[in-house]
């Protein structure tokens, strides 16, 4: 179960994300990240943030928690922007929360932040396995928040959701993965067979079916989650394409 929680005030725009994420205080007091369902990425962008988000945290990655947050008219009525104020608008209903991490840092190589191989080696795994692009030594999307890596923004990953419907061949579930060559934690994956070994434990087809019940129906119809499980399952169930293709990078890299 996901906590259901109500926004109650628009505290400010995270302007470097794409999609104009924001601070959000909830109605138990708490600031969020909210990522709002009217973005331009549309609402399967929420169904990937989640889905997602639950795999990795099942993996034992950390991710902050994820709620369902609601959003009504009342909360855009005084912004004064109206490009926010329409995307509240469009947005009003279920949208998808994140708890904010207070005086966290953007994960950086250059001033020496590092992770640790079992970490690194689930992250890349993970990644390969959701197929996200998105955690690049330029957009690492992994806040350092005390001495510890936690894995955000997770909207642009399953991108076979996008694809499936017209050009069956590239949602291949058994596909490799060319983008783990620009994984940020890369160099640090040097135990992908433990890795692999530890997440075909910790996976199943039962995990990814209570995950997708968690998905709401105003971002995804209930008939598609059937899909969501079945690609999963498959791609859980090949594991040795993207495995290998990681482990080969890794290697050429070091
Ligand atoms: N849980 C969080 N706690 C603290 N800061 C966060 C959190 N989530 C996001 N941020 C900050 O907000 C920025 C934008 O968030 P995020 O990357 O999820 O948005 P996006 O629109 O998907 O971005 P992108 O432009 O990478 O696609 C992050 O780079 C980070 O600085
Ligand atoms: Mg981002």
């Amino acid at each position: 179960m996901l906590r259901t929680i109500q926004a109650t005030r628009y505290v400010m725009p995270l302007r470097e994300g794409g999609s104009m994420p924001a601070i959000i205080e909830a109605d138990d007091f708490g600031l969020y990240v909210l990522k709002f369902r009217g973005a331009g990425q549309g609402p399967l962008a929420l169904v990937a943030e989640l889905v997602a988000g639950e795999v990795g945290r099942a993996l034992g990655l950390r991710v902050p928690e994820l709620c369902l947050v609601e959003v009504e008219v009342a909360l855009g009525r005084n912004e004064p922007d109206a490009e926010i104020r329409d995307l509240m608008k469009r947005s009003i209903g279920t949208n998808l929360a994140m708890d904010f991490l207070p005086g966290s840092t953007m994960f950086d190589l250059a001033a020496g932040d590092k992770v640790d191989c079992e970490t690194a080696s689930l992250a890349v795994w993970f990644d390969a396995f959701v197929t996200n692009i998105d955690r690049t030594a330029r957009n690492p999307n992994l806040l350092m928040w005390g001495e510890n890596p936690w894995f955000i923004d997770h909207g642009a990953a399953l991108y076979f959701q996008h694809q499936w419907r017209d050009e069956a061949y590239l949602s291949n579930p058994a596909a490799r993965f060319a983008a783990i060559h620009t994984h940020v934690l890369l160099r640090w994956a040097s135990d992908l067979t433990g890795a692999d070994v530890l997440a075909r434990q910790r996976l199943s087809e039962d995990l990814f079916r209570k995950i997708m019940e968690l998905v709401p129906e105003q971002w995804l119809p209930i008939e598609q989650r059937e899909d969501y499980v079945a690609y999963l399952t498959q791609r859980l169930a090949n594991t040795a394409g993207f495995v290998e293709e990681a482990q080969r990078a890794h290697a050429d890299l070091i």
